[in-house]
């Protein structure tokens, strides 16, 4: 998985559109590295002028000068397509599931029956279109049933991407997404679509009441108050240059209960990173004490 995955997209451009000039080359690589903490190598000029043509076009704009002029004007109205362009969005159900085995096994089971009466907070930073924050929607719902925990459960889901909010919202998923997703659990979790809908299956309404979904910008400020026992932060940091990575570890300490927990990706680490955190499973870390 790469945050800048060549799809052939500069290739088909080449030789058609405007040209990514240094200068605007240099702006968009400080922008994006103050806006979205990503470092964009120099080698990746090709690929992101083939990337940003499709909204020069959908912005009717004739070259990439006019997009740094929109960006300087109004930074934050684009930030989120911009970065949509920039990075990608690959996701599915039930991705690295030894961290849902762990919630299941081991989380769970010890969070509600401790917080009987009480609150159980999970986020999913970088949700995406939506597979994270609903797969993890499925074992606490499963597990709210089976224990019959009187515990206020909820998710948080936020992204900075414009149009994953929007497919996370839809919750509607084409029915080779649900790879991941046993057929128990398709059948418990999906309502099959029908007609125009065929071929894809709709989120439970019991999932989507376990989940909110927010825009936010994980480099700016969090309105968010209370403590969260478990972030899921997974397949988001990876770009992030070294400074980047201290600061959102850091605060995501401050954003956790004494001892929540913290999901990286399966190629992510704090190693070097952090000293708020003891490595306590297969990228699964835990605050200190
Ligand atoms: C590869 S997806 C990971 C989705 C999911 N967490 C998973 O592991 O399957 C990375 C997501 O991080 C989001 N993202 C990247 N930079 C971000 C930032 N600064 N603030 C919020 N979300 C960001 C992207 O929009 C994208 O949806």
């Amino acid at each position: 998985m790469n945050a800048l995955v060549d799809t052939g997209d500069a290739a088909a451009a080449g030789g058609q559109g405007p040209n990514l000039g240094e200068a605007e080359f240099t702006f968009l690589r400080e922008f994006v590295l103050q806006h979205c903490g990503i470092s964009l190598g120099e080698h990746k000029r090709q690929l992101v002028q083939g990337r940003l043509l499709r909204r020069l076009r959908a912005l009717s704009l004739p070259g990439f000068a006019a997009y740094c002029d929109l960006l300087r004007r109004d930074p934050e109205s684009e930030l989120g397509e911009l970065a949509s362009c920039i990075s990608t969005n690959v996701t599915s159900f039930f991705r690295e599931m030894h961290h849902y085995d762990m919630l299941v096994d081991e989380l769970l089971p010890r969070w509600l029956a401790e917080k009987q009466g009480g609150r159980l907070r999970i986020w999913s930073a970088g949700c995406s279109t939506g597979e994270e924050p609903y797969a993890i929607a499925m074992v606490l719902a499963e597990a709210l049933e089976r224990t019959k925990a009187n515990v206020d459960a909820k998710i948080l889901a936020t992204d900075l991407s414009p149009q994953a909010l929007e497919a996370a919202r839809k919750g509607v998923y084409a029915v080779d997404r649900l790879g991941g997703v046993s057929e128990e659990r398709r059948k418990r979790w999906f309502q099959r679509g029908e007609g125009s809908f065929d071929g894809y299956a709709r989120v439970h309404p019991r999932l989507r009441e376990l989940v909110t979904i927010q825009p936010l910008n994980l480099l700016h400020e969090w309105p968010m108050q209370g403590r969260f026992d478990a972030i899921f932060c997974r397949n988001v940091v990876i770009y992030f240059d070294k400074p980047t990575k201290q600061r959102l570890f850091s605060r995501y300490a401050g954003m956790l209960d004494s001892r929540g927990y913290l999901f990286l990706g399966h190629s992510e680490s704090m190693y070097g990173l952090s000293d708020d955190f003891d490595l306590i499973g297969r990228t699964v870390y835990r605050k200190r004490s």
